[in-house]
């Protein structure tokens, strides 16, 4: 049988990879999805639904319409500084909205939900690398907002038998390996595309966000991971729920760290070109560093990253952004010509 994926946030970054993903392995999609952030050109015109999770009619009439065995919840704003600005912004969309689609499930008997969660649920880590049991203790309202659903989840499961998977990510990063996808954000705030876009020469130089951290460069340390093993790790947790599996969390990272400056040189290697930098002071809400302990996606869902390695996570973001510049000269032309 063909399972009916409902895939809010679909024509997103992540979200617009993890269509391509379930097509591709035989599974229906169904996106649902506003546009604020995701574009339309990122899924096939024919399983898209512009609307958004808040709309409770829109849900009922798609839910009534379309038998959907599954939802996978990618339509969540991400800026953490922005989260900071804008608290109401991120618990409305991130939470109360969520809330509405969760509950309309509900009264539909829909059972099986994949939640995109975060590390910055754990806030600053006490220690790395981080097992999905450390303390959550998030510092700021997009990670807070990420927590509450989490909560919400625990509590729809025991109340209502409602399973979820949350899948909390460490940093995403590349590209769809074909070069068909990638990253497209309208602020892109994410380190590995603004390091492309400087050794592009489309921007000046990229900004180091501190120095002085108690790391062996001074610089932040992430755990970058490659959005294609995001999407199989959502499709492994699509089918344990399909199989009765019941609800689960789990960190998805590759267990190593590269700093700021390693990215940089990473991406200097990978792009044969030289990458201006700035020193800048600290982002406010940083953590030093965040290292994914993801031994149990790896046990329980059977999840092998096929990507693991920094230079072809940048490569794929390079090919996507490349072709991209020479899809597009037009619009390049017509920008500059009106400036
Ligand atoms: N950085 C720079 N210069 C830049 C941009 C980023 O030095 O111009 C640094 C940041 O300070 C950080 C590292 O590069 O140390 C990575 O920054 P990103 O913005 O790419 O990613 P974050 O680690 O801040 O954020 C990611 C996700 C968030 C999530 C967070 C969990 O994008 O959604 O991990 O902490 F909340």
């Amino acid at each position: 049988m063909t399972h009916k994926v409902l895939i809010a946030g679909g024509a997103g970054y992540i979200g617009s990879h993890m269509v391509k993903d379930l097509l591709a392995h035989g599974y229906e999609v169904l996106v649902l999805d506003n546009l604020s952030k995701g574009h339309a050109d990122a899924v096939p015109h024919d399983h898209l639904v512009i609307g958004d999770i808040g709309d409770r009619d829109l849900l009922e009439t798609l839910f009534a319409r379309h038998e959907i065995a599954a939802v996978m919840h990618f339509a969540a704003f991400i800026e953490v500084g922005e989260s900071v600005r804008e608290p109401e912004k991120y618990y409305r969309n991130n939470l109360a909205n969520t809330l509405v689609l969760l509950d309309t499930m509900r009264r539909h008997g829909i059972a099986r939900f994949i939640f995109s969660s975060t590390a910055a649920v754990y806030g600053t880590p006490e220690r790395t690398p981080i097992t999905e049991d450390h303390p959550r203790h998030p510092i700021n309202p997009y990670g807070a907002s990420k927590a509450m659903v989490e909560q919400v989840l625990g509590d729809f499961d025991s109340a209502y038998g409602l399973k979820s998977i949350i899948l909390r990510y460490f940093n995403a990063a590349g590209a769809d390996p074909d070069g068909e996808l990638g990253e497209r954000h309208d602020p892109e705030t994410h380190l590995i595309p603004l390091v492309l876009d400087a050794a592009a020469g489309d921007r000046e130089a990229i900004a180091i966000f501190g120095q002085d951290y108690d790391t062996p460069d001074g610089t932040c340390i992430r755990d970058y991971i490659h959005v294609a093993d995001l999407c199989q790790a959502h499709r492994l947790a699509l089918d344990a729920l399909l199989q009765g599996g019941e609800s689960a969390i789990y960190n998805l990272g590759n267990g190593r760290g590269f700093s700021v400056r390693e990215v940089i040189d990473a991406a200097a290697a990978v792009t044969g070109r030289t990458i201006p930098c700035r020193e800048a002071p600290r982002r406010p809400g940083d953590p030093p560093r965040l290292i994914a302990d993801s031994a149990k996606a790896q046990r329980e869902l059977g999840w092998r990253p096929e990507y693991a390695d920094l230079a072809t996570i940048i490569r794929h973001a390079w090919q996507f952004r490349q072709r991209r510049a020479g899809i597009e000269p037009g619009e390049a032309k017509a920008e500059s010509a009106a400036a």
